[in-house]
C-alpha cells in the first residue's frame, strides 16, 4: 500500500479561513477516489499567528511543515497588522516558510479557462486558449539579500535592500524552468534588466549556460519593462517564462488578469526533494472577507496542482481541472469572473457553492 503522506492545512487570514476549506473538502473527496491515502494537520500562519502566539510562523507550524508532504495555504495580511514593522508583519510567516522549507521554485500557471475569455480585461482574441506558465525564484533576490534595512544617516531616514543572486541559485532555477518548458511548447523567456543591473546580467550569462544543456528549447531573454508591456500585449507569444523573485511578484498578476481573474490563479512552491507548499497566487482580500464571496477556485487549482508535483498523483489533478472546467461551462460564477458572456447564462455563486459545484461535476466526471 502507498505511505500515508502528510498534509498541513494553513488557511491564514482574511479569505483564506474561507476558501481553504471548501479546497480540502475537495481535495478529501479526490483522495479518496484516487486512492492517494492523506493524512491531514492544522497550523497557523500570518496575523492569526501574531494574534494568538505573537509570531507569525510559530515554531509549531514551522516543525509541522517540515514533517509534512505539502503545505495548503491560504492567505495572509490584512489592515489590522499593517502597522507592524517588516520584519513582524504577517507576511513574514510565509516568507519564512518559504525560505524555511527552501521553496526555491514557484510555478505560476497562467491558463485561461475558455469559458472565461469574457472576463479578461484583454480582447477575447489576445487570450483565447492562453496558456503561460511562470516560474518565479522564491528564496533570494531583493526579497531576502542583506543588508536591508532603514537606518538614519545626517539626520535622514534611508531605506535599502539587497538584490543578490549566486550562481548556484539562478542554475537550479534555470533547470526547473528548462525542464517544464522541455515538456511544454519547448520556449523559454528568461526576463532580467540586463541593461541597468549588474545582479541580472549574471542571471542572463547563467540561464544561458544552463541552456547548452537543452539544445531543444528555444530560449529568449528579455528585460522586464518591455515583458510586461509584451504581456498585456501579445501574451500567447510566451511559453514558460522565468525570473528572479521581485519581478516574477510582479509579472505574475499581470499574468494573473489577463486570464480574467486573480480569483484563479493557483501557485506551485517547490522544494529540491518535491516537497511543496501550494496557495492562490491572490490575497486575503479583507474588502470581501467573511462574506461568502471570495472564488476558491485558485486554491482548488492549487490543490490539483499538489496532486500532480507532491503527491505523484496526476490523474487526482485532472479530474479536479475538469471540474473546474465542467463549472465554468456550466455559467456558475463568483463575483469576481462574473462578466457576463454571450454564450452562456451567468449564475453567481459564493464560495460555498462555488465548492459544491466543484463537487458534483466531480462525481459527474466519466
Ligand atoms: C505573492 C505575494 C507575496 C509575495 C507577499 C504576500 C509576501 O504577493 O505570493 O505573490 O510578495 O511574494
Ligand atoms: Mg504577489
Amino acid at each position: 500500500m502507498t505511505e500515508t503522506k502528510e498534509i498541513l492545512v494553513l488557511p491564514g487570514d482574511g479569505i483564506g479561513t474561507e476558501v481553504v476549506p471548501v479546497a480540502r473538502e475537495v481535495m478529501e473527496s479526490v483522495a479518496r477516489r484516487y486512492d492517494v491515502p492523506l493524512r491531514f494537520t492544522e497550523g497557523l500562519v500570518g496575523g492569526i499567528a501574531i494574534d494568538q502566539t505573537g509570531n507569525p510562523l510559530p515554531g509549531e507550524t514551522l516543525a509541522k511543515a517540515v514533517e509534512a508532504r505539502a503545505v495548503l495555504l491560504g492567505a495572509v495580511g490584512g489592515p489590522k497588522w499593517d502597522d507592524l514593522p517588516t520584519l513582524q508583519r504577517p507576511e513574514r510567516g510565509l516568507l519564512g516558510l518559504r525560505s524555511e522549507l527552501a521553496l526555491f521554485a514557484n510555478l505560476r500557471p497562467a491558463l485561461l479557462f475558455a469559458p472565461l475569455a469574457a472576463a479578461s480585461s484583454l480582447k477575447p482574441e489576445l487570450v483565447a486558449d492562453l496558456d503561460i506558465l511562470i516560474v518565479r525564484e522564491l528564496t533570494g533576490g531583493i526579497y531576502f539579500g542583506e543588508p536591508r534595512g532603514i537606518e538614519t544617516v545626517d539626520n535622514e531616514r534611508r531605506g535599502f535592500n539587497t538584490y543578490v543572486y549566486s550562481e548556484h541559485e539562478i542554475d537550479r532555477i534555470a533547470r526547473v524552468a528548462f525542464d517544464l518548458a522541455r515538456k511544454r511548447g519547448g520556449r523559454l523567456c528568461s526576463v532580467d534588466k540586463a541593461n541597468v543591473l549588474e545582479v541580472t546580467q549574471l542571471w542572463r550569462e547563467v540561464v544561458t549556460r544552463v541552456g547548452g544543456d537543452y539544445p531543444d528549447v528555444a530560449l529568449s531573454h528579455m528585460y522586464v519593462d518591455n515583458a510586461g508591456m509584451q504581456l498585456v500585449r501579445e501574451p500567447k507569444q510566451f511559453d514558460v517564462m522565468v525570473t528572479g523573485n521581485m519581478f516574477g511578484d510582479i509579472l505574475s498578476d499581470v499574468a494573473a488578469m489577463l486570464t480574467g481573474s486573480l480569483g484563479m490563479l493557483p501557485s506551485a512552491s517547490l522544494a529540491a526533494d518535491g516537497k511543496g507548499l501550494y496557495e492562490p497566487v491572490h490575497g486575503s482580500a479583507p474588502d470581501i472577507a467573511g462574506q461568502d464571496k471570495a472564488n476558491p477556485l485558485a486554491t482548488i487549482l492549487s490543490v490539483a496542482m499538489m496532486f500532480r508535483y507532491s503527491l505523484d498523483a496526476p490523474a487526482a489533478a485532472d479530474a479536479i481541472e475538469a471540474a473546474v472546467n465542467a463549472v465554468l461551462d456550466a455559467g456558475y460564477r463568483t463575483g469576481d469572473i462574473a462578466r457576463a458572456s454571450a454564450d452562456v447564462e451567468v449564475r453567481l455563486v459564493g464560495t460555498r457553492e462555488m465548492g459544491d459545484q466543484v463537487h458534483k461535476a466531480l462525481e459527474e466526471l466519466p
